[in-house]
């Protein structure tokens, strides 16, 4: 879910798996712009890099196969006598960056994601991880959060969930898959509502109200989780430290 170019998405994604180090378990994002970053680690990998991948979804984990990243589950490297996870590469729906036009400092660095329906086990191991880097093209960047929120809810709970969102002021519609009479039915086996709220003006808020939903697994708001936001663009990569 992007305007974004391939190319834009591709300089971002190589430009975050340039941070990836001999030995780091690595988190892998799942969406176009993350796909060039597990690529380009399969480059270095095929180079001699060593490295342990965590997939955040059934395609991330194809990805890495294709491309020869070993991978490992989180349950594995995030045990109690594991490594944990040094970093973690992952795409976004829309970033809020300052500088864009907005006076929303605090804020800054929040995501939505979930486009792909991925966002319960992307917000799982980019929150396990030391460092999140995320990758997006220059149409993902906004000063004030628009986008819908998709919202991962059990099969039993989506309209008992749906009242609870329309009662916090959101719209929720219940995704629908393309090639399929039904609904979209997540990598857990759950359905997902997206939830318009108009302009976000508190992400944290919100997070805590959708959270806090019977029946709610996870919904697509990162609060206070990106370290880095990696901005590809026609020409190069602008870098944002959070
Ligand atoms: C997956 O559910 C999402 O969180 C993706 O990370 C997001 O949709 C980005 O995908 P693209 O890089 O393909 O736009």
């Amino acid at each position: 879910t992007t305007g974004g170019t391939d190319a834009q998405k591709r300089r971002a994604g190589e430009s975050a798996a340039e941070a990836v180090s001999d030995g780091d378990v690595v988190g892998l994002g799942t969406g176009s712009t993350a796909a060039h970053a597990i690529r380009a680690i399969g480059r270095a990998v095929d180079a001699g890099l060593d490295v342990r991948g965590v997939p955040t979804s059934f395609d991330a984990r194809a990805c890495a196969r294709d491309h020869g990243i070993p991978t490992v589950g989180l349950d594995t490297v995030c045990g109690p006598d594991g490594p944990g996870i040094d970093i973690a590469i992952d795409g976004a729906d829309q970033v809020v960056l300052t500088g864009e036009g907005g006076d929303v400092e605090e804020v800054s660095g929040t995501l939505i994601k979930g486009g792909g329906a991925a966002h319960a086990r992307e917000k799982v191991v980019d929150a396990a991880a030391d460092r999140l880097l995320v990758v997006v093209d220059p149409s993902k960047v906004t000063n004030v959060l628009t986008a819908d929120v998709p919202v991962e809810v059990l099969p039993e709970a989506h309209t008992t969930a749906a009242t609870a969102i329309r009662d916090a002021g959101g719209e929720p519609t219940l995704r629908r898959a393309e090639r399929k009479d039904g609904p979209v039915v997540t990598d857990n086996g759950n359905l997902v509502l997206d939830c318009s709220f108009d302009a976000i003006a508190d992400p944290g808020r919100l997070a805590g109200t959708l959270s806090a939903i019977p029946g709610v697994l996870d919904h697509g708001l990162f609060v206070d989780m990106a370290d880095e936001v990696h901005v590809g663009d026609d020409d190069g990569v602008a870098i944002h430290e959070i």
